[in-house]
């Protein structure tokens, strides 16, 4: 009975201690305090957040020590936590403020402090929730925006469900080096209502979070905020590629051949996806070259065509916007000759006739002509001769008559 009783307590006690955590280690007396005044704070960057806190009390024990902070942050609905290990006593990260933003810190002391393993506080936690104003219809909806040629950034929007004549909505953006958010200025409009953004020049705004708020206004009621965030290498529509060319190589291969698309977008950040089109038959592939060699699969193919689109590649950007196709250049195969030689040839032929017609007759209208005037020529002859003999006569017959 005794030994029962035992046993019981013993399983009590480690269940007590699987649910409370009992720790056995030789350095339970070493305790560390939590960061004071935990804060996340909204600078007006449109979703750039910053989190900030202050060193623990009674940190004197650990002057030799470096003492470094575990941060966790999150979006509320997330299921991951982003982790940071810093000796700071700030940082800063973009967030969806769609959404609201949880964060928590702890105080972390390593082992060479300790003689023993870590040692950590218990977390100080905050949180961020962007005060919500207006019913979720009033938001903009179907927000697109593309980079153009990596050149110009457009969005575009549509108003919110049931929206009145006198709303209007404004678009800001912020991104890292600018002072503050900026107003568009370039709108795009739609009876009178803002529907979109134009932003030409955007000075050193790749490879970071770009932000944008698009609010509105109403006499009537408050219009709900939306918030995207977004880099802007990865949402690049290039144009298409120009100057195609296509060179049956021999009756096995086909050789396809384009340019670059002009702008500011390196040659090495391109892949090219190609249709390439035989008779009936198409077949696509992708290329980061500016060419390629396609075999034909059929030898008698009457009709080769191909066209081209582009799209950022994966050793410049995350992600991309295929552009337009490019014209469809056509190679024409023995049909072409065919029909050109079935059209061509009468023409060539009565062209060729006409021509020889009008020498010939050319050359007889010449002959005639010689004939004429040597006919001509006797006869004046004939007739100068016999007005001499009638002369001669006539003198003769005077002579006669003298005598
Ligand atoms: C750790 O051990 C060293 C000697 O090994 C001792 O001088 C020091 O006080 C100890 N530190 C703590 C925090 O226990
Ligand atoms: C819209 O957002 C900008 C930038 O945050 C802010 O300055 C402005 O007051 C807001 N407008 C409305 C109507 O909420
Ligand atoms: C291509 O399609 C046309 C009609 O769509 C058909 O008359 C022709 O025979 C087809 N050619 C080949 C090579 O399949
Ligand atoms: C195409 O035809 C030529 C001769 O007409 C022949 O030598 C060649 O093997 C053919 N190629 C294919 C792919 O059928």
């Amino acid at each position: 009975m005794a030994f029962v009783c035992l046993d019981v307590r013993s399983t009590c006690i480690f269940f007590i201690c699987i649910i409370f955590g009992c720790t056995l280690s030789s350095n339970t007396e070493i305790k560390v305090n939590p960061p004071q005044n935990f804060e996340i704070v909204d600078p007006g960057y449109l979703g750039y957040l910053h989190m900030q806190w202050q060193p623990p009390l009674a940190l004197d024990n650990y002057e030799e020590c470096t003492v470094e902070y575990v941060l966790k942050y999150r979006s509320v609905d997330s299921q991951r936590w982003n982790t940071i290990i810093t000796k700071n006593l700030h940082y800063k990260d973009g967030f969806d403020l769609n959404k609201g933003v949880e964060a928590k810190v702890h105080t972390l002391l390593s082992s060479q402090c300790t003689n023993g393993s870590e040692v950590q506080s218990s977390w100080s936690e905050a949180t961020y929730w962007k005060p919500e104003q207006g019913s979720v219809e009033s938001k903009i909806q179907d927000m697109n925006c593309v980079y153009h040629n990596w050149q110009y950034l457009v969005c575009s929007w549509k108003p919110g469900i049931g929206e009145h004549i006198e709303t209007n909505y404004n678009l800001f953006f912020w991104y890292e080096g600018l002072d503050h958010a900026l107003q568009c200025v370039d709108y795009i409009k739609a009876h009178g209502k803002n529907t979109g953004c134009r932003m030409p020049y955007l000075e050193s705004s790749d490879y970071k979070d770009f932000f944008i708020c698009v609010n509105g206004s109403s006499k009537s009621k408050p219009i709900r905020s939306s918030y995207f965030i977004f880099q802007l290498q990865n949402i690049v529509k290039p144009l298409p590629p120009n100057t195609l060319s296509l060179a049956v190589k021999n009756s096995f291969e086909v050789n396809l051949k384009w340019n670059t698309p002009e702008g500011p977008i390196p040659a090495r950040c391109f892949i090219y996806e190609i249709m390439f089109t035989e008779d009936n038959s198409s077949c696509m592939t992708t290329t980061v070259e500016n060419e390629i060699n396609i075999p034909q699969t059929s030898n008698g193919s009457q009709q080769l065509c191909f066209s081209v689109r582009s799209k950022v590649n994966i050793y410049c950007s995350d992600d991309g916007i295929w552009s337009e196709w490019s014209n469809e250049q056509c190679w024409k195969g023995d049909r072409w000759k065919k029909t050109l030689i079935f059209f061509v040839m009468p023409f060539v032929f009565v062209f060729v006739f006409v021509i020889v017609m009008m020498c010939l007759l050319f050359y007889k209208q010449k002959a005639l002509l010689k004939m004429e005037l040597l006919s001509k020529n006797f006869w004046n002859y004939c007739r100068k001769s016999r007005r001499y003999n009638h002369n001669y006569s006539n003198k003769a017959n005077l002579r006669i008559k003298w005598y």
